[in-house]
């Protein structure tokens, strides 16, 4: 008998997905955040286990992912990194869609903060969150580093130079100038970069079809080089 299995573009290989924008406490009742949805790493987690990855997914929004996808929430960068770490040397790919505050508070007030009378300006003291992917691409062995770029201007020259500086292997351009794709929105339109060859457009789609074609692009390229 022959039985037959089902094998997708990343069958069995274990991948670690980060989805949503960090949010740093100030206190006990703000957070510090972006505009990231998490919208784009849901849907790159899906199209990935649809590929027959085992699938992680670190995420900041409180969803909980369908059903098969092993979910790590977290709330901000550093415990984000955290679980990235600890798994970091029994995957195969990491894809960081998640939107990193690149900043957070200095420190978090332990109460809620109050405004004293007549004050009308407030100061927030910020400090630099360790830039997540770029100790991950330094620390690589045998991971597949896939980041994303979110540039408003001067979108190709800007992640060429995120890709080298953080050292990953593909990157995913987008530009968020454009109102209708990218942050919040339904739909995306991207530019995957890799080291040495020419950029791949991908044309405005929901973000479900452009999780596909990135996680084919992935495949295609894992299972040529590997
Ligand atoms: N990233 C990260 N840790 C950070 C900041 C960003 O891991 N502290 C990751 C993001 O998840 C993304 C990639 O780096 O995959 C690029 O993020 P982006 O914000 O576009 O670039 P930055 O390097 O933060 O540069 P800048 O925001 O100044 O353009
Ligand atoms: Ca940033």
């Amino acid at each position: 008998y022959v039985v037959s299995r089902r094998q997708g573009l990343l069958q069995d290989q274990h991948v670690l997905i980060t989805a949503g924008g960090t949010k740093e406490a100030i206190d006990p009742v703000r957070n510090l955040t972006n505009r990231s949805s998490g919208k784009m790493g849901y849907a790159l987690a899906q199209a990935t286990l649809a590929a027959g990855a085992n699938v992680t997914l670190i995420s900041t929004t409180g969803q909980q992912p369908p059903f098969g996808i092993t979910y790590i929430p977290v709330q901000d960068a550093r415990q984000m990194q955290a679980a990235l770490t600890e798994r970091y040397a029994a995957s195969d790919v990491v894809i960081m869609a998640a939107a990193v505050a690149d900043w957070r508070p200095t420190s978090v007030a332990q109460e809620k903060v109050k405004k004293q009378p007549g004050q009308t300006t407030w100061h927030l003291d910020l400090v630099r969150n360790p830039d997540i992917i770029a100790g991950l691409g330094a620390q690589k062995s045998h991971q597949f580093l896939v980041g994303f770029a979110a540039e408003t201007q001067d979108l190709i020259a800007n992640a060429e130079k995120k890709m080298a500086a953080k050292h990953v292997d593909m990157l995913v351009a987008n530009d968020v100038s454009k109102a209708g794709v990218g942050f919040g929105a339904d739909d995306n339109a991207v530019v995957l970069l890799r080291p040495g060859t020419p950029p791949q457009y991908i044309v405005k789609a929901p973000k479900r079809e452009i999780a596909t074609q990135i996680v084919t692009a992935i495949g295609r390229f894992l299972q040529a080089n590997y």
